[in-house]
């Protein structure tokens, strides 16, 4: 029989630090839950702004459909990336202007598309023939963006093939969709979630660039560009447990470089538009969950393993966690004596893991972690709430707290006031716990 055995010194600690806002509400936590740092999101997107002047940013919802964010958003000058009538409506809740809000996906019913334009929806997001005669059916002399596939190569997430379309089809899609009474008026990509390379960008503005001209030969001038989402989380670990750096001053230089360069070769106005998601809230949110058990089995091939197995898993707030490994900090055991295990999730569902292999993957734990410790999972603020499944064995959503901590007294007015249709709850002065997400009940302007 293996005897389990230590592994090296953790790897390098990852560039995004825990705010100490998360760190006070993640140690006064005595139940699982999800907290956001609003502040902490704020200072994201306005160091995101002072990289990319001039380029307009949408936050995308789903990374974090969280009302409180989206209305902080929104007041700091945000637009919004929305995919569906409901994320439209929740968008508009917020006060923003009907004109900051796009419907960002390719996929679109025809009972969507009327719904949308209903709303007061106008840019709409297309990449073939057929969503082209339901958009001009159904959302008359709109404008659209036709999305340009990419390779995803170099992401975490590549997002290729299911949507956007060859360059070639991109200037059959905006010539149909003007010949259909609509205004051809932009191009998009998406370079893939977490992208770690400053290439995907620049390939990506040679793609745009090519397009731009092969349009203007066919008398179609845009006037934007929409730059899509995959600016990287700073705080992950890769599958085998290394911290990822991803190149954000490099991203930044390559997408400064394309945004002149496409600027000069289209000659006339054109507005920049980005998407992210996962950059703005991922190193914002934190998880306080507790330890089931640590236990040591030996495995059908003679190996002992250690397993961690926690309440907050795969199915409950940690979708990604098939892609990336979370940094866990285990409050009670400072320095502590630890052997390496697989980390787990709480469900009957062996999907419910950290990625592992031979030797890779494994987690350093304290060897005396017992039930009922509490662990923080750091950076999992993207994707948390939005993927969370409904009684999946039995195990509730996990709740969530935003922390607006630092955040200027105006921002109770700034809720009232983008939430004035009645679905807002009175709030605590410090934390908001719990509202709305996502649903019906928003959608009807009632209380949840
Ligand atoms: C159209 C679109 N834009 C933006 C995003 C946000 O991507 P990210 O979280 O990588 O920034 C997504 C996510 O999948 C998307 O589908």
């Amino acid at each position: 029989m293996n005897q389990v055995t230590e592994l090296p010194a953790p790897t390098p600690a990852p560039r995004a630090a825990l705010s100490p806002a998360l760190r006070s509400a993640l140690a006064a936590a005595g139940e699982d839950r999800i907290f956001y740092d609003l502040a902490g999101i704020a200072r994201r997107y306005t160091a995101l702004r002072s990289e990319l002047p001039g380029v307009a940013v949408r936050f995308a919802m789903k990374a974090c459909p969280v009302d409180e964010v989206l209305v902080h958003l929104a007041a700091l000058g945000a637009g919004f990336d929305a995919a569906s009538p409901h994320e439209i409506a929740q968008a508009l809740r917020t006060g923003v202007p009907a004109d900051r809000v796009h419907y960002g996906n390719t996929v679109k019913s025809d009972r969507g598309i009327a719904e949308a334009y209903r709303l007061g929806i106008r840019d709409f997001a297309t990449d073939s023939l057929p969503d082209v005669a339901a958009i001009a059916e159904h959302a008359p002399g709109a404008r659209v963006f036709c999305r340009l596939a990419t390779s995803g190569e170099g992401a975490l997430w590549g997002l290729s093939r299911k949507f956007g379309c060859s360059a070639a089809d991109a200037v059959r899609v905006l010539t149909a969709a003007r010949d259909a009474g609509l205004t051809p008026a932009g191009l998009s990509v998406h370079v893939g979630s977490q992208q770690l390379t400053a290439g995907a960008w620049t390939a990506a503005f040679e793609l745009l660039g090519g397009v731009l001209v092969e349009l203007d030969r066919h008398g179609v001038r845009l006037d934007h560009v929409n730059l899509g989402g995959g600016l990287p989380a700073l705080g992950y670990a890769d599958r085998h447990g290394t911290a990822l750096d991803p190149p954000l001053d490099e991203i930044f230089r390559a997408v400064r470089q394309g945004v002149d360069r496409l600027r000069r070769l289209h000659g006339g106005a054109l507005d920049f538009v980005l998407e992210p998601g996962r950059h703005l809230v991922a190193d914002q949110g934190a998880i306080r969950t507790h330890v089931y058990r640590l236990t040591s089995r030996e495995q059908p091939d003679g190996e002992r393993e250690h397993w961690l197995y926690l309440g907050c898993g795969k199915f409950n707030g940690l979708y990604e966690m098939d892609q990336v490994q979370y940094r866990l900090v285990f409050p009670t055991h400072p320095a502590a004596e630890c052997v390496p295990a697989v980390v787990a999730g709480p469900t009957c569902d062996s999907d419910d893991t950290f990625p592992h292999g031979a030797a890779t993957g494994l987690v350093q734990v304290p060897r005396a972690v017992a039930s009922g410790d509490p662990v923080w999972i750091l950076s999992s603020g993207a994707y948390a709430v939005s993927y969370l499944t409904q009684g999946f064995n039995g195990f509730d959503p996990l709740p969530y707290t935003v922390l607006t901590d630092g955040v200027t007294d105006g921002f109770a007015d700034e809720f009232a006031d983008g939430i004035a249709d009645g679905t807002a709850q009175s709030a605590e002065p410090v934390a908001r716990q719990n509202r709305i997400c996502l649903g019906e009940a928003l959608v009807n302007g009632e209380e949840s």
